[in-house]
């Protein structure tokens, strides 16, 4: 922990001075410690001879017992060890390193490097966790090929796993055995991986188009084999997905997955050896909901999609995250589409972005989609390099066309296959193969911050002119921001709903532009940002008979359900508005009447569609259009406007739950996951209206369910309608699920997020619950950040107990796994966008967590929080 940590800059980049083309590692695991020789045959790099012969190895909470350089220990006069690593001194052009370090995975809290998870001793090295297994010029542009020898009880440990092939294994003698990996690629440190445990397995084959068969194992704790069948044949389709769309064939024997319990992330795509947290594996229909299922689906087809679109070819640094992180999400995304309803599927990757991004990048850790600096890289995993960088790569495509991306992407891995680049590189390989210009595109990487777009439409004999303009707002450390190259989709409809013009893009390159549209006989309706073909705010006042016939029969699904969003926002901010005057909340407007009975009487086949269209704005989504978020009004605005459409469309709704309830088999399928979303939204409505009836019902629903997407439709439903009942059905879920622990999160969160009663007092129950654990990351997610998440008003409760209860959590997490605690800290930033008094007791918590000692994960994050405005 340091008062002032060092900030490292984009800018700064220098070739590695040392190669390593080698990496042996070997393994001794006993209890207490473990013992890692690692011997690297290394080579000065070409690029830089006569740099001097100094040489700086990262290593974090290592032993360091012996080092040697051509086997001659190093004299003290030519090493010097720091806490974050070593340097060496005097070294010749080729030589071969042997370190021999000490480590303990079980007092490794920081789920990074070696680690406990329950019975398993498993591995994280992204970003930097390699330097807490040994001394290793940790950074994805040493690129070296491994064998791993793992030795440890043969009856405690049964199970050994490293990267690649397994090319020997036998026993060690008192009852120990060993295992030797040999992974013929060469890959960066952090994509090293090593499982030893007790482990059940499941196996399957997959056959390539070129008819070779790799063998596919997915290894869990013993019990949990039945929970995995989903996320194998998630697995499957994956690989033929990619064969399929992109040609790319598997390229190795065996693929494994190992699901643990304890880890930060949702999973990880080192080479051959995926690791993942069980919540992105386990999938069995009673213990687990559609989002699940679907969850696991992409996860399983991300982390398998880095084989290429990260390993084979990898970053040259880690501000190039979004090489391997955009495309990959964008490959995911793809995936995802032709897996399930297309239209929904884009539909929730906009709200992410508009929900979650849009914030981010606009509040104090905005950055570039290539970040120009960072102090702790587990801070930048965010949801700008991620999501937004998938939006970057989706808009190339759509400039190229989506056949002519897919070849350029090829293009693009095989001119850099096995190497170590930059997004610049990518790019680059975009413009070679695809011809496309893309000068100006380049500043989406270089820029943070949401455009504005706004548009406004006129018409005049024949001639429909549509004006746009963009202006990007500055962002922390960037004043002032270029003309972003904007492509926009556009589509006119007429009143019937026939199209006009079909969709066509146009790219807004200026400040100002007007595209015009001639020979039109009348008005038309317009449809621009269709599907959101470009990452930018809309400033588009559209009338709401506009908006009511977009609604109807816009030919894009995503278009339809933005139209209904923007009726249902008209509403809830004119509510918001009146609840802050003090005065009586306003009726729906009548273009959100008609359009809702419109959608109950005509409602779309795709029935998630329909759920989606059904449901009004979250409460980030309303905050969003106000400039200070008031809690309370946004809290009391939504609910009211649930309400009334409750009252109003009382029995359409009723019929609703009727026509889509629960059938008896479960099957995920795109069919089935609709209607029971509809039949889930449908309940959510007649809550508001708590009658008998509908407790009654739900409690039946609950008592029949045969799976965990109806079973906690039913109990949300209950959630909101106190009395004992509720609470006689919450024990029986407990009860039931007691021994699923990612069922049971479902169970903190659910208490996380109930309103009534003293909510931060039952949370800080639950934080000494047996049933709860300080040192995995999916409680801690569960139960605070299912609070801050899902509790808004009592995580913003006036006394300031929320923020308290969050900051005491920060604090205490903070000592042992910073990087979970710097993903809270982050809960507690963007108070700057809250009105009074939220701002000031957020920032007054975030001040109070500043005053101590910190990790540089957190104290990256608080500083940014409280950080004078500059830009
Ligand atoms: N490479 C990441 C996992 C990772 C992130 C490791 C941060 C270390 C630090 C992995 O490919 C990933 O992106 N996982 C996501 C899920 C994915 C579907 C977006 C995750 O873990 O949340
Ligand atoms: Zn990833």
């Amino acid at each position: 922990m340091t008062v002032n940590p060092q900030r490292k800059y984009r800018d700064d980049y220098q070739a590695p001075i040392y190669r390593i083309d080698r990496v042996e590692l070997d393994f001794d695991i006993r209890d207490g410690a473990t013992r890692v020789t690692a011997r690297h045959s290394v080579r000065r790099n070409p690029q830089r001879i006569g740099d001097g012969g100094r040489w700086w190895l990262d290593g974090r909470d290592l032993r360091l017992l012996s080092i040697a350089v051509d086997d001659e220990p190093v004299t003290d006069d030519a090493l010097e060890v720091t806490d974050t690593g070593l340097w060496l001194d005097d070294l010749p052009d080729r030589f071969t390193l042997t370190v021999v370090t000490e480590i303990d995975p079980d007092s490794n809290l920081s789920l990074e490097g070696l680690y406990r998870s329950g019975s398993i001793l498993c591995t994280q090295c992204e970003a930097t966790g390699f330097s807490r297994i040994t001394y290793f010029p940790d950074r994805p542009d040493v690129m070296s090929r491994y064998t791993t020898r793992v030795e440890a009880d043969a009856a405690r440990y049964p199970v050994l796993l490293s990267n690649g092939n397994c090319i020997e294994s036998g026993e060690a003698g008192e009852g120990r055995h060993y295992a030797v990996y040999e992974d013929p690629f060469a890959k960066p440190c952090y994509l090293f991986a090593l499982v030893a445990g007790d482990l059940g397995v499941i196996r399957d084959v997959f056959t390539t188009t070129s008819g070779r068969e790799v063998a596919l194992a997915l290894y869990t704790e013993h019990g949990n084999e039945d929970q995995c069948h989903h996320a194998m044949a998630s697995l499957k389709d994956a690989m033929a997905w990619d064969e399929a769309t992109y040609g790319l064939e598997y390229d190795l024997d065996s693929f494994v997955i190992v699901a643990v319990g304890s880890f930060n992330m949702g999973a990880m795509e080192n080479k051959s050896l995926n690791i993942f947290n069980t919540a992105c594996i386990f999938a069995h229909p009673e213990m687990a909901t559609d989002g699940d299922f679907a969850r696991v689906r992409d996860v399983v087809a991300h982390e398998y999609f880095h084989n290429y679109t990260g390993n084979r070819v990898t970053c040259r640094d880690w501000f190039q995250l979004s090489l391997k992180e955009g495309l990959t999400v964008y490959r995911e995304h793809q995936f995802a589409i032709d897996h399930g309803s297309p239209g929904v599927t884009r539909i929730e990757q906009v709200r992410m972005i508009r929900d979650v991004q849009f914030p981010e990048d606009a509040g104090p850790r905005a950055h570039p989609v290539r970040p120009e600096s960072y102090v702790e890289m587990n801070n930048f995993y965010t949801i700008t390099v991620y999501e937004k960088g998938a939006e970057l790569i989706r808009m190339m495509a759509q400039m190229a066309g989506r056949e002519a991306f897919t070849k350029a992407v090829r293009h693009y891995l095989d001119k850099y296959d096995g190497q170590a680049v930059t997004i610049e590189d990518f790019v680059l390989a975009i413009e070679e193969s695809t011809g496309l210009d893309l000068a100006q595109f380049r500043h989406w990487y270089a820029f943070a911050g949401t455009p504005r777009l706004h548009v406004r439409s006129s018409f005049d004999r024949g001639r429909l002119s549509l004006e746009m303009a963009q202006a990007t707002p500055a962002t922390p450390g960037q004043a002032n921001k270029p003309h972003f190259d904007i492509p926009i989709s556009v589509a006119l409809f007429d009143e019937a709903g026939s199209v006009l013009r079909a969709p066509e893009i146009v790219r807004l390159t200026e400040q100002r532009a007007t595209f015009f549209f001639d020979d039109l006989e009348s008005e038309p309706t317009v449809s621009v940002l269709r599907g959101l073909t470009a990452p930018v705010r809309l400033e588009f006042d559209q009338p709401p008979d506009a908006l009511v016939q977009l609604m109807a029969y816009d030919s894009d699904p995503v278009s339809r359900w933005d139209a209904a969003q923007s009726l249902y926002m008209a509403t809830l901010a004119a509510a918001v508005t009146a609840y802050q005057n003090g005065e009586g909340m306003p009726a729906l407007g009548d273009g959100m009447i008609t359009a809702i009975a419109a959608l109950l009487s005509e409602p779309p086949d795709d029935r998630a569609l329909l759920a989606e269209m059904l449901t009004v704005p979250s409460t980030t989504q309303i905050g969003e259009a106000f400039d200070a978020i008031d809690v309370a009004a946004v809290e009391a605005a939504r609910r009211h406007v649930k309400h009334e459409i409750a009252v109003r469309f009382a029995d359409e709704i009723d019929r609703l739950a009727d026509d889509h309830a629960p059938r008896p088999g479960y099957v995920f399928d795109q069919e089935s996951a609709g209607r029971r979303r509809v039949f889930a939204i449908a309940l959510d409505y007649l809550a508001c209206l708590d009658t008998p009836a509908i407790r009654e019902r739900a409690h039946r629903v609950y008592d029949a369910a045969d799976n965990m997407t109806d079973r906690m439709a039913a109990l949300n439903t209950l959630q909101d309608l106190p009395g004992d009942d509720r609470d006689a059905v919450r024990a029986d879920f407990a009860r039931r699920f007691a021994d699923y622990a990612l069922v049971m999160d479902k169970w903190l969160r659910l208490q996380a997020a109930t309103e009534d009663g003293d909510a931060v007092a039952r949370v800080r129950d639950l934080l000494g619950d047996a049933r709860f654990d300080f040192n995995n990351p999916n409680r801690v997610r569960a139960l605070v950040g299912g609070f801050v998440r899902g509790n808004p008003l009592g995580f913003h409760r006036q006394d300031r107990a929320g923020y308290a209860l969050v900051a005491d959590e920060i604090l205490r997490l903070d000592r042992f796994n910073p990087q979970l605690a710097a993903a809270l800290a982050g809960l507690l930033a963007p108070w700057r966008r809250y009105a009074e008094p939220y701002a000031s007791g957020m920032r007054d918590a975030l001040a109070r967590v500043s005053e101590t000692d910190l990790s540089d994960n957190t104290r990256e994050i608080v500083d940014a929080g409280l950080a004078v405005e500059t830009a």
